[in-house]
């Protein structure tokens, strides 16, 4: 279950991945890109519906057919759009030939409605969601959530937005309506052919599955026509465990206005914004700077995975990345030259530095096609500041992101276990969780927590980027980085994950289970 090769180097934070010219051709660029126009998933507004999951094929890129998994019929799945207070009944139905669940990433619901894995259903069930939504207007999204078969389904197409709106948000009158985009980004791999494929190895296990080309709401490089009005874009990295970062060709700034559990309390002006798996952020754009004719186009950049990873391994960057190897506590690890030759053999006669390299690529192409029609004022103030205090906490617990030889990322040194409670909380507590990266070899790792939304009090690697000041629900913890995050536990009695974001990580066991009690 657990295979791994413990001494690959792995995946890096921006600082030390400095991209290379060459991993720019790290992305594919489909032969047709910016001709298909964008395409938004379906929304539901209803309070009372189904969810059915099926298998099925699609051609996503290229010619050739693509087995993948829908929900209702579509990929992406459909949006889910609710006001605050609202109670849902969803009938999710699974009819694909794995066992599933779904679970409602940013939402507080109680245990039996949040996707444990262990409420998985087999094939041919059906589970019954029953949950009130009483929290923040935010982009909220929802995935599958089966032990050891999240990544597989998510890379599949099983996903989609869970957008929650409220009267404090709605005063505010941001863009709306045909100027609000939601935007799903995930990182695929197709062959050549133009077949999704999804071969987890040791090495995915252990870095994670990264692809070669990004779709955004299921399309490689499409365009989107728009007016020169303020847009709103919510933006979902969906990858299994790419972190892109996201801005735009000519370099022009924007606003970022929300994070994963809704509105900042003012908006910041950023020319880029980093996303980890599972991460959202709430941007307003104005394209009035444009005339009607022109082109901009959105870019994103991995921070993380392939080429410059691989030309690290070479040993032409990053000497101290062979040190840190053979420095390492674990009699049992390979030197350096050893395990480049041993990665080598792994890699086999796949491509590694081709199919899996980072670099940067266009991913949208926004056409300027309207004058506009709309005024908009940038509000200088969205929300109240809502935090709680700090110094209030009642403890402060230690969670080690650690690495187990052979076996891959793991946390405090254990590997989930479905029933095994990790933690106990008491119902009410206020809590400091302090996520210290201990992988030895430098790799990032998204940790998520369910049934809560936290406040992120300090990174030990730097600054706080803009969306990472307002409540989140997953942080990207970087290599040898500490990073505390202070969270309240309102949620139902019962027991919860949490887990990397990293959807092959956390497959391969980097989930621990917490009880509220
Ligand atoms: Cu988005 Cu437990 O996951
Ligand atoms: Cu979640
Ligand atoms: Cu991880």
């Amino acid at each position: 279950k657990y295979l791994g090769l413990g001494s690959a180097v792995a995946t890096l934070p921006s600082a030390l991945l400095a991209c290379s010219s060459e991993a720019k051709e790290g992305f594919v660029l489909p032969q047709n890109a910016f001709t298909q126009p964008l395409v938004f998933p379906e929304e539901i507004r209803a309070n009372d519906f189904e969810l059915v999951a099926e298998s099925t094929q699609k051609t996503l890129a290229g010619d050739a057919p693509s087995d993948i998994y829908t929900l209702n019929g579509a990929l992406p799945s459909p949006t889910i759009r609710i006001k605050r207070g609202q109670s849902l009944n969803i009938n999710f139905q699974n009819r694909i030939t794995q066992e599933s669940i779904l679970h409602w990433h940013g939402l507080i619901v109680p245990p039996a409605m949040d996707g444990h894995p262990k409420d998985a259903v087999q094939p041919g069930q059906n589970y019954n969601y029953r949950f009130n939504v009483d929290q923040r207007a935010g982009t909220y999204w929802y995935h599958p959530h089966p032990d050891q078969l999240t990544g597989p389904q998510v890379y599949r197409g099983l996903g989609g937005f869970f957008i929650v709106e409220d009267d404090e948000e709605q005063a505010l009158g941001l863009p709306s309506g045909d100027r609000e985009l939601p935007l799903i980004v995930q990182d695929k791999q197709f062959n050549s052919s133009g077949q999704l494929t999804y071969n987890i190895g040791r090495m995915d296990r252990m870095m994670g599955f990264f692809g070669n080309t990004l779709l955004v709401n299921g399309r490689p490089a499409p365009y989107h026509k728009v007016s020169t009005n303020w847009h709103r874009l919510r933006l979902l990295n969906g990858s299994n465990a790419r972190i892109l970062d996201f801005s735009f060709s000519d370099g022009h700034a924007f606003h970022v206005i929300g994070g994963d559990g809704g509105l900042l309390e003012q908006p910041h002006e950023i020319s880029s914004v980093m996303l980890a798996p599972g991460e959202r952020a709430d941007l307003l754009v104005d394209f009035s700077r444009y005339e009607k004719g022109q082109k901009v186009r959105m870019q994103a950049e991995a921070q993380n995975g392939g080429g410059g990873m691989m030309d690290m391994m070479d040993g032409n960057r990053n000497g101290g990345m062979m040190d840190m190897m053979d420095g390492n506590r674990n009699g049992g690890m390979m030197n350096g030259r050893q395990s480049r030759r041993g990665m080598q053999g792994m890699m086999g006669d796949r491509d590694r530095r081709g199919s899996t390299s980072g670099g940067e690529a266009d991913i949208l192409e926004f056409r300027i096609a309207k004058e506009k029609q709309e005024e908009f004022e940038l509000p200088g103030r969205l929300a109240k500041r809502s935090y709680p205090d700090a110094s209030a906490a009642d403890r402060s617990r230690r969670i080690n992101l650690t690495m187990e030889m052979m076996q891959g990322p793991a946390i405090n040194g254990k590997f989930f276990e479905m029933m095994r409670v990790d933690q106990k909380v008491p119902q009410g507590a206020l809590e400091v969780w302090e996520f210290t990266n201990n992988t030895m070899m430098p790799m990032p790792h998204p940790m998520h927590i369910h049934a809560t939304q936290f406040n992120v009090l300090e990174r030990s690697g730097g600054e706080l980027s803009p969306h990472e000041r307002g409540w989140k629900d997953t942080v990207l913890v970087g290599a040898g980085e500490t990073v505390r995050v202070l969270t309240k536990f309102d949620a139902p009695k019962g027991l919860y994950v949490f887990h990397c974001h990293n959807l092959e990580h956390e497959d391969n066991g980097m989930m621990a289970n917490f009880e509220i009690t």
